[in-house]
């Protein structure tokens, strides 16, 4: 595991986006790549509109580790926040995009996204797998769409499966522990003073920790990375 610690949101958006790109750059053929919700990931959006837009996108492939069950105009879609604030900017074709259909009706599309996911990614002993998985960490512990109250949903036999919000009782299709611990490399983008609490006992790495779905992030690989702010850090 490696942490790489940032002064703010926009200094971890900078650092991730180069360390994107430069991944991107040296990767022969398609890469393929789970993007995540939250407000991390659409600043490293916005900075990568600005700063490199003109780049080589045609070997990007682009799918979603959660989405929320409402349709793609919705504003509470992951899907409309990438596309306002990237796929808009950069000349990424659409047949690269694989967004999640939260207009369809949940089970369905978590079977469908599972069946995509078959399709389209290398399969690894029998699992497909992603080059890099983007997860963010909500202050309850949750990452992609699994939250501590569903945390059996984790390790379940399916590759997508349909989790509820505990608040809002928005149902989300998420992937799940399989396909994130099976990815090349993992990274989490986590900003800000409310992650303090749960940051430090994820890293902590023990029995406490693997009561939050963000603790039992722990791929395969070896390869996670953890993009943190100074206020998330608590440093
Ligand atoms: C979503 C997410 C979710 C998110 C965290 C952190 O669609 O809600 O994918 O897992 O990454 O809740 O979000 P923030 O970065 O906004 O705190």
């Amino acid at each position: 595991m490696k942490k790489y610690i940032y002064s703010d949101k926009s200094a971890v958006a900078e650092a991730f986006s180069e360390y994107l790109v430069s991944k991107i750059r040296s990767t022969d053929g398609p890469i393929h790549i789970a993007l995540s919700g939250g407000s991390t990931p659409k600043v490293v959006f916005d900075f990568l509109a600005e700063n490199f837009s003109n780049m080589d996108w045609s070997t990007v492939r682009l799918y979603w580790g959660d989405e929320r069950c409402v349709p793609p105009d919705d504003e509470e879609s992951n899907y409309r926040m990438t596309r306002l604030h990237l796929l808009d900017h950069i000349g990424i074709p659409d047949s690269h995009v694989f967004r999640i259909k939260g207009e369809n009706e949940p089970e369905r599309e978590a079977e469908a996204y599972a069946q995509l996911l078959r399709e389209q990614l290398p399969v690894v002993n029998g699992v497909p797998q992603f080059d890099l998985v983007i997860l963010g960490m909500g202050d309850d512990g949750h990452t992609a769409s699994i939250f501590p109250h569903n945390i059996a949903l984790w390790d379940s036999d399916r590759l997508c499966e349909v989790a509820t919000h505990p608040d809002s009782s928005q149902q989300r299709v998420t992937i799940t522990g399989e396909v994130i611990n099976h990815a090349k490399t993992v990274a989490f983008l986590v900003t800000g003073q409310s992650k303090q609490e749960k940051v430090t006992i994820v890293l902590n790495d023990d029995v406490e920790s693997k009561s939050y779905p963000a603790g039992l992030v722990n791929p395969a690989s070896g390869n996670l990375l953890w993009f943190l702010d100074e206020d998330a850090a608590g440093t």
